[in-house]
Order: structure tokens, then sequence, then C-alpha cells
């Protein structure tokens, strides 16, 4: 389970409207990678060109030997069974109960017996935490367990790739944790290969392996979470940091005046390095993630050419880890 997805020179306009340029990455096969980046600079239309939905101009996305963007239309739609995507806005139907949303995806795609999409269906709801709600209707359930439903609906045809859209978007900080734990858990119980977009700096410093950053039309950097963590780009930092002062202004990037005023009021905290919290590991019962250890592997492979506050990070990282206890939820910002 877990298929990589390989990204090379994606580059994508609408009319004269640049988004990105040159996008490469690979998610590697079953880990969980997110991409950060401030809003509108193309996270949703990149989700929609992996799974084939809107075509890039130019570039490749290469999945089991499928290219997403030039197949032909019938590879492109095979595969794309292989995904589940959850939406930014949920996506329900609001005049069907949770049950029949969730068993969508079965009725359209497959041909099974009632009896085995209601088992299927069940199976999913209670991995969501959703027990109990399934007669609802969206109107009638909280907005973070239409959320959750929502992931319940992607997760129905067994995707071996699972994206998700600003996951946590109006969820309160402690359902915003349960959420990070629950994609855990899922990694570690499906082995898909995952990727989640996200403002969230908790989700971003706890769950996943590699991490990524659109901005300006480019993807500034995609690996290690480490790599990110630790990044001294000025936009990376402030993005990490939530603060006003870097590129990132309100409405658009900041002109190069602005930039320059603040650069002589440069925020201290920039001179110490960040430390980085530990990664949520699976909870109590569940099987190890299968990712971790061919992560490991990965990572240690590519020591030589990272940064060396990554390098030193990563080996922090892994001395901890040989003989971690397992922690259902460290606390984000307590340190460890
Ligand atoms: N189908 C479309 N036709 C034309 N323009 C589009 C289309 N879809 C998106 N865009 C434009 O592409 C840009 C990026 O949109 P996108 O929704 O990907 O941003 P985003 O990074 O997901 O933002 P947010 O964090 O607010 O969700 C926006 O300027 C948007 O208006
Ligand atoms: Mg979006």
């Amino acid at each position: 389970m877990g298929i990589e997805v390989v990204v090379e020179g994606l580059t994508k306009s609408f009319g004269r409207q640049s988004i990105w340029r040159d996008v490469t990455l690979t998610l590697p096969a079953g880990e969980v990678s997110v991409m950060l980046g401030p809003s509108g600079t193309g996270k949703t239309v990149f989700l929609k060109s992996l799974i084939g939905l809107l075509k890039p101009e130019q570039g490749r996305v290469l999945i089991n030997g499928v290219d997403m963007v030039n197949s032909p239309e019938r590879d492109i739609y095979e595969t794309r069974k292989l995904f589940g995507l959850m939406f930014q806005d949920g996506a329900l139907f609001g005049s069907m109960s949770l049950f029949d949303n969730i068993a969508f995806p079965l009725r359209e795609h497959t041909r099974k017996k009632e009896s085995e999409i209601r088992r299927i269906v069940m199976e999913r709801i209670e991995i969501v935490g959703l027990l109990g709600a399934e007669g609802k209707l969206p109107g009638e359930i909280s907005g973070g367990m239409r959320k959750r439903a929502g992931l319940a609906r992607a997760l129905v045809l067994d995707p071996q790739i699972v994206l998700c859209d600003e996951p946590d978007s109006g969820l309160d900080p402690v359902r915003t944790a349960y959420l990070s734990q629950l994609l855990i858990d899922l990694n570690a119980q499906i082995d898909a290969t995952m990727l989640i977009v996200t403002h969230n700096l908790d989700i971003a410093a706890t769950v996943p392996d590699n991490m990524g950053m659109l901005f300006r039309r480019e993807l500034v950097t995609f690996g290690p979470r480490e790599v990110l963590l630790t990044s001294e780009e000025p936009v990376v930092a402030q993005f990490l940091g939530g603060r006003r002062e870097g590129p990132i202004g309100m409405s658009e990037e900041k002109d190069a005046a602005t930039l320059a005023a603040e650069a002589g009021t440069a925020v201290a905290d920039d001179a110490r390095p960040r430390r980085i919290v530990p990664q949520l590991e699976p909870s109590p019962g569940l099987p190890p993630r299968r990712a971790v250890a061919r992560r490991r592997e990965r990572v240690m492979g590519m020591l030589d050419r990272l940064p060396p506050a990554a390098r030193s990070a990563i080996r922090e990282t892994y001395a901890h880890s040989a003989q971690a206890p397992t922690l259902p939820m460290p606390a984000t910002g307590s340190g460890a």
C-alpha cells in the first residue's frame, strides 16, 4: 500500500494569471506530507492538478506510470480511484444522512451489495469517531463532525493516496489536536501516501514526515519536516512563526519599500534556532506506521545534501526515536 507521487516541472496558469511554475517534488510512498502557503497561492489548484481535475500547461504527475496531466482520460479516470479526497468545504450533500453521504462513492463507483456497503461505511464512521451520528443530516451536526464525515467519505474506497484540503479549518484547538492524531492513526492503519494542505502550525509541526511551501508562484522548498522547521528562509520563518514581519502581507506580497523598512527592525527570535516538537506517534494499540522505517532510511541517505540545521535536527530525531516510548499526544509548545 501507499504509492509514490512524482511531480515534475508542473506549471499552471488561468488565462494570464500564473498560479505556480515549475513545481517539482515527490510524495514518498506511505509518508505524510504537508503543503503550506498563504491564501491564494494555489494549494487547492495543486491538489486538483494531482488528481487530474485541473490541467497544468506543463509538467507531469506520475502515479504508477500514469501521467495525470497528459495520459489518456481513461487511464486518468482509473488512477483517480486510488485517491481519497477530503475537500476544503466538506462538500457533503445536505439532504442526505451522514451514512448515505459516506456510502455515496461506494454506490457510485462499485457494484457492492448493500450489506457490504453498510459494513465498510460503519467501519469508516468508527475510525473517524462518528458512531451514533450516521443518521443525522449534515445541517444537524457541528462543523468538526462534518469535517470528519468528509474524511470518512474520502476513505471508503480504500485509497492509497489521501489528499486533505485544510482539514482543520473551522476547528477549535482541541478538535485540531484530535484531528492531528486521527491523521497519524489513519496513516498507521492504511499506510496511504498522504498530502495535507493546512494553515495550522500545530499540524505542520506535529503531523508530517515532509513539508513544502508554495509562495510567489513557486515551490519554496519541499523535503523532510526538519528542513522547513529549521529553515531561515524569511518566508518560511515568517509563516511558521505566525508573524507580521516578513515577505508575506495581508492582501498580497509586500512591496520592496515595506520590506526594507522592516529590515531595520528584524525580529530578535530569528537568531535562535527554533526547537522541533516531536512528531506524533500512533495511538496505543495501533500498529506502527510502516513509513517510519522507510523514511528513516531515505532521509539518512540524503543527509549530506541538507542544510546543517536540518541535519542536526534529523540526527536528534533519530537519536531519540530509537527507544522512544509511545506518546499518545505530546502537547505542542511545551517541548519534550
Ligand atoms: N477554476 C479556476 N479558474 C480560474 N481561476 C482559478 C480557478 N481555481 C482557482 N483559481 C485562482 O487560482 C488562485 C489560487 O487558488 P487556490 O484556491 O488554489 O488557492 P489556495 O492556496 O487554496 O488558497 P486558500 O488557502 O485560501 O484556500 C486564486 O487566485 C484563484 O482565484
Ligand atoms: Mg484552498
